[in-house]
């Protein structure tokens, strides 16, 4: 990997990915595309290269690669769970066509390949706790369905056509920097800035409710790991579970009044983001990821916590009350 390409830059993962690709290749080694424009004078653009593309215009695409001399491509453009619910179609539209003119792009320029899946690739008959690797994956959610599909079509560019595909199943990702882009796990989110802002959070999923979860440093370690990992030593490729922690709402509550003791939580659930969180797994089993690309996450909930809070606390300045 010397040269990327990453789509969908200015989103929650790619914010982040390209700040650290920046830093360990050089700004000039990073072509950071989005369908959006960027605010005027946000690092994306002063600090390196930025291309608006819409990643269903499948020539221009090509064409940006083709032009920048790419090695590899990072493929983050996706609609997320919650807002692929209320638009199936152009979920499907998006995510399955994105795709395809992302592989067909690696396949045409001989290209290292990354793109994420996720936890819900999952379903209802999945078993819920120490989830395989390998298992039955008979999502209920349109986002679902697109990321199982996504998975396979990798698996088939790889086998059919060489393509060095590799990913893995993102559980929820918790970040200071972007906010998420309308996930079911997002609550996790948001309990931080309503924690300083109000002191108080009202979850829209339920008690009881344990989804697998990650900090972001260790989710942005986790695609350049495994994009740096040596090939002969990948059984799975797309996609690999990967997890730091699992907690319900009452956990992470709990996390939070260890360094805030006055913090306080109330329930008001959203039925349509609560049904997905059902259909998930409550644990996914790493060990693949440990054993064939060394995947070793550094934060726990805890740990976590005390540096959301503080990092949090200075990005919101007086918006911080508690
Ligand atoms: N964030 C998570 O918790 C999480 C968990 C599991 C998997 N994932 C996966 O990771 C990937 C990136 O997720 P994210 O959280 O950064 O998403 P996000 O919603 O924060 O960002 C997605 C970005 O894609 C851009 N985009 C939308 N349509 C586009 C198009 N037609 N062409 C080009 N760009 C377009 C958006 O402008 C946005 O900047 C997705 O595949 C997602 O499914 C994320």
């Amino acid at each position: 990997m010397k040269k990327v390409m990453i789509t969908g830059c200015l989103g929650q993962i790619g914010s982040e990915l390209v700040e650290r690709l920046r830093k360990d290749l050089g700004a000039e080694n990073v072509i950071a595309t989005d369908v959006r424009q960027p605010e005027a004078g946000s690092p994306i653009l002063t600090e390196g290269h930025f291309e608006i593309l819409d990643v269903t215009d499948y020539e221009k695409f090509k064409k940006i690669a083709e032009d920048n001399h790419v090695d590899t491509l990072v493929h983050l453009a996706a609609l997320l769970s919650a807002v692929a619910e209320a638009k199936p179609k152009f979920a499907w539209d998006l995510n399955m066509g994105g795709l395809e003119n992302a592989l067909e792009v690696a396949r045409e320029l001989k290209l290292l390949f990354f793109t994420p899946s996720s936890i819900g690739a999952f379903g209802p008959s999945t078993p819920a706790d120490n989830t395989p690797q390998d298992t039955i994956q008979r999502p209920t959610t349109m986002y679902g369905v697109t990321k199982v599909s996504g998975e396979l079509l990798c698996d088939y560019y790889h086998k059919r056509f060489g393509v060095d595909t590799r990913g893995v199943r993102f559980p929820g990702l918790i970040s200071y920097k972007t906010l998420p882009g309308g996930g079911t796990t997002d609550y996790a989110v948001d309990i931080y800035y309503e924690a300083l802002k109000k002191g108080h959070y009202d979850s829209f999923i339920g008690k009881g409710t344990k989804m697998d979860m990650m900090y972001m440093p260790d989710a942005i370690d986790a695609i350049v790991d495994l994009l740096n990992a040596d090939p002969s030593r990948l059984k799975h490729r797309n996609a690999f579970n990967i997890s730091a922690m699992s907690f319900e709402p009452e956990e992470i509550k709990a996390s939070i009044q260890k360094v805030m003791p006055n913090f306080t939580m109330d329930y008001d659930v959203d039925p349509v983001r609560q049904g997905i969180a059902d259909s998930w797994p409550n644990s996914l089993d790493v060990s693949c990821a440990k054993e064939e690309w060394d995947f070793s996450p550094k934060y726990d909930l805890d740990k976590m916590t005390v540096d959301m809070l503080e990092k949090l606390r200075i990005k919101l300045g007086d918006e911080a009350k508690f």
